[in-house]
């Protein structure tokens, strides 16, 4: 799917959840957090929710736990525009709190349906709801940082689960954890590529 294209699908998807009534939390929100970022991408960043900034600005993690991801994106020189970033639910929860299982639920095939369309090769989950989202039952203490291959309706997906960069604002070994989590994505993609290259031969 050429990028313009991906473009026009991701305009078409907002507009729907724009005039979905039936989504949860819209009547307490200030507008819908679609998502920002590079339809073409491979790498696909998915957080929790919007929070205060979020929600006034129309845009995910551009508050505190945001400027800390650019840091990290910076640290690896991955360029912000150039990833996706969007949330398990696209209006804020009231207060901040946890997403409902059935507010992630609700939201679930518009976040499925941006994925069909990037078809990204790389998932970063931000925090728990959506690492439990391709890593079920998973703590994530026990598996931050590792590469887990999802099938994704017959695709090959690797998501790495991190843990959320509020977390990592409110403790220094957090903070370290997700810091040095961030630093073995280069590697992750430099492999998607190599994979990506074989495979293009193969089909020459
Ligand atoms: N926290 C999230 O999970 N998402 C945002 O967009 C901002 C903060």
């Amino acid at each position: 799917m050429e990028e313009k294209e991906k473009s026009a699908r991701l305009q078409d998807l907002k507009k729907r959840m724009q005039n979905d009534t039936a989504l949860p939390l819209r009547n307490s929100a200030t507008q819908l957090v679609f998502g920002e970022g590079s339809p073409d991408t491979k790498i696909f960043f998915l957080g929790e929710g919007p929070g205060y900034w979020e929600d006034q600005k129309g845009r995910p993690f551009v508050g505190n736990a945001g400027a800390l991801l650019n840091q990290l994106l910076y640290s690896i020189k991955l360029p912000r525009q150039d990833v996706f970033i969007t949330n398990v639910i696209c209006f804020r929860p009231p207060e901040n709190r946890d997403p409902l299982p059935e507010e992630i639920e609700a939201f679930r095939p518009y976040i499925d349906e941006m994925i069909d369309i990037m078809k990204p090769k790389l998932i970063v989950t931000l925090g728990r709801f959506s690492m439990a989202k391709f890593v079920p039952g998973a703590k994530i203490t026990a598996v931050h940082g590792k590469s887990f291959v999802v099938d994704w309706k017959g695709r090959k997906i690797t998501v790495v689960p991190m843990f959320h960069p509020a977390a990592a604002l409110r403790s220094g070994e957090v903070l370290r954890m997700i810091k040095e989590d961030f630093m073995l994505l280069p590697d992750i993609l430099k492999k998607e590529n190599q994979v990506q290259a074989e495979q293009m031969n193969l089909s020459i």
